[in-house]
């Protein structure tokens, strides 16, 4: 567990998973609302050198903006009564393509995700984290953002 002390630290958590994280990647982001998911999607999109407005797709479920690797996929189906309705939407072709794909929902069994980002509040502007692997490739690369992101500065 990591403390966030504030959206600084989320924007550099932002910085070091955009630089590690492997090409078609799909990472759950879970946490309550407010936590700070999609406030992650949109730092990771400015690291990946996204330049323009990133909103919550909680309507439209699925948003993708480009960038220089391929597509950034941002999915929200948290609150969605039937999330097999994002495979409707073209999901599992999105991801094939993407060159990250950031997934808030909470349940990982659900899908076959790499890794889990989960966030929790733990005052006005501290967040918790919690890194984990969904697959064994990714272990010694959440281990390292780990690392990096108690040393401290990147
Ligand atoms: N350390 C932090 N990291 C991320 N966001 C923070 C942090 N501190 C404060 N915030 C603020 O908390 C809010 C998080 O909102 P955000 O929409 O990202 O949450 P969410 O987890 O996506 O919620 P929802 O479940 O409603 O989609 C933003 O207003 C953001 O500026
Ligand atoms: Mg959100």
């Amino acid at each position: 567990m990591i403390l966030l002390s504030d959206e600084s630290d989320t924007a550099r958590l932002a910085r070091l998973l955009a630089r590690r994280l492997p090409q078609g990647s799909v990472v759950l982001l879970s946490g309550p609302m407010g936590a700070g998911k999609t406030t992650l999607v949109r730092h990771l999109a400015r690291a990946l050198g996204f330049a323009g407005r990133v909103t919550s797709p909680t309507y439209t479920l699925m948003h993708t903006y480009p960038t220089a690797g391929g597509p950034l996929l941002h999915a929200d189906v948290y609150r969605l009564p039937d999330p097999g309705a994002l495979w409707d939407l073209g999901l599992e072709d999105a991801l094939a393509d993407a060159r990250l794909s950031l997934i808030e929902w909470g349940t990982p069994e659900a899908f076959a995700a790499d890794a889990q980002v989960a966030l929790e509040p733990a005052g006005e502007t501290a967040r918790t984290l919690r890194l984990t692997a969904l697959t064994p490739k990714l272990e010694p690369v959440l281990a390292e953002i780990e690392r990096e992101l108690r040393a401290r500065p990147d």
